[in-house]
């Protein structure tokens, strides 16, 4: 019993960021996102009688005992689900190093539970698969689904899960991922969510948010870029703002990061339009039109200490391939 499956990562426009029950990751609000074409994870599973033991291994990089055993507690889920009692083998890749800053859990988990459910037996429904998905990492059961998408927060294990909202063809939009440092984030995004609790902006957000999702839904609805762009962009300092006035605070920017969040806003003020987003880490994803992604990606390679951008359309979701690792 072996399979494999290919998922991409996703950037949030509405974000993630606190939990209503941190134990099934059931989150205190509703988020969007959409789903990356060129960072993506590949993950094959197989059950066998004749393993002896447990193993996990990535194929460019190297997992902590924390990582094996979070990923062996999933696959417990599965085994359990599916009652299934054999040992497993797991072996990952991803298509950029770890250690760029990239956060692989939401394309990791994703790819994890589609390869291991199948390799389990289980016949999971896409809703099914996300809602299973979430007990991994929560955002990534938003990359179970394809294109654009919406994880309905919910208020139980069952009722929390995400759902196509378009399709990756629907619209020509780019996400740049620009890195800037390849130092591993110092506060760890599950972390950071309990420490969220602390935040007196916390609430706050959480209130204001169903206003900003409608504005998402309705500049997705109505293809309206500057409207979708905005809103992007305050939803993510909306959300840094939470972080920063945790206990203790996270300051995840560097000052990289701001100077490519000042340029952004300068660039769109004269000729250039496009909206950063930042996630638990240095990045910038900048959301731009795609007939303006080269002109952005040229700018940006001027910026002494760039190390990469990364260029993403909208992509499909998790996928069951025919290629195994092992
Ligand atoms: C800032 O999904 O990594 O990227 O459920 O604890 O694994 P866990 O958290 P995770 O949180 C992602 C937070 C974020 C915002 C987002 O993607 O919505």
């Amino acid at each position: 019993m072996k399979a494999t499956a290919k998922s991409p990562a996703n950037i949030a426009f509405i974000k993630y960021w606190g939990k209503k029950d941190p134990k099934i990751r059931v989150p205190l609000n509703s988020s969007i996102s959409m789903n990356l074409s060129n960072i993506y994870t590949v993950t094959t599973v197989e059950f066998s009688p004749s393993f002896e033991r447990d193993e996990v291994d990535i194929v460019n990089g190297e997992f902590s005992e924390k990582e094996k055993q979070r990923i062996i507690e999933h696959i417990d889920r599965i085994r359990k689900k599916a009652g299934v009692q054999y040992k497993v083998k797991v072996l990952t890749k991803n298509n950029f190093p770890k250690g760029t800053g990239i956060a692989s859990s939401a394309s990791g988990f994703s790819a994890l539970t589609v390869a291991g459910a199948k390799a389990a037996g289980l016949n999971l429904s896409t809703k099914g698969l996300s809602i299973l998905a979430r007990l991994g990492s929560g955002s990534a059961c938003r990359s179970i689904p394809d294109g654009f998408v919406e994880w309905q927060a919910g208020n139980s294990h069952e009722t929390s899960l995400a759902y196509s909202l378009y399709s990756a063809s629907y619209w020509e939009i780019c996400d740049l991922v620009v890195i800037i440092s390849k130092k591993e984030k110092k506060i760890a995004s599950t972390k950071g969510h309990s420490m969220a609790q602390e935040s007196p902006f916390l609430m706050l957000r959480v209130d204001a948010v169903e206003k900003r999702i409608k504005q998402i839904k309705k500049a997705l609805k109505n293809k309206d870029f500057s409207l979708l762009g905005g809103g992007i962009e305050a939803e993510a300092l909306n959300m840094h703002a939470v972080m920063m006035t945790s206990n203790p605070p996270i300051i995840y920017w560097l000052p990289k990061t701001l100077e490519v969040m000042l340029a952004v806003q300068k660039w769109r003020g004269e000729d250039l339009e496009g909206y950063f987003t930042i996630d638990a880490g240095p990045i910038v994803h900048i959301i731009c039109q795609k007939k303006d992604a080269n002109k952005f990606k040229e700018r940006l390679t001027k910026i002494s200490g760039i190390k990469d951008v990364i260029v993403n359309e909208p992509a499909e979701g998790a996928r069951l391939v025919n290629q195994h690792l092992f």
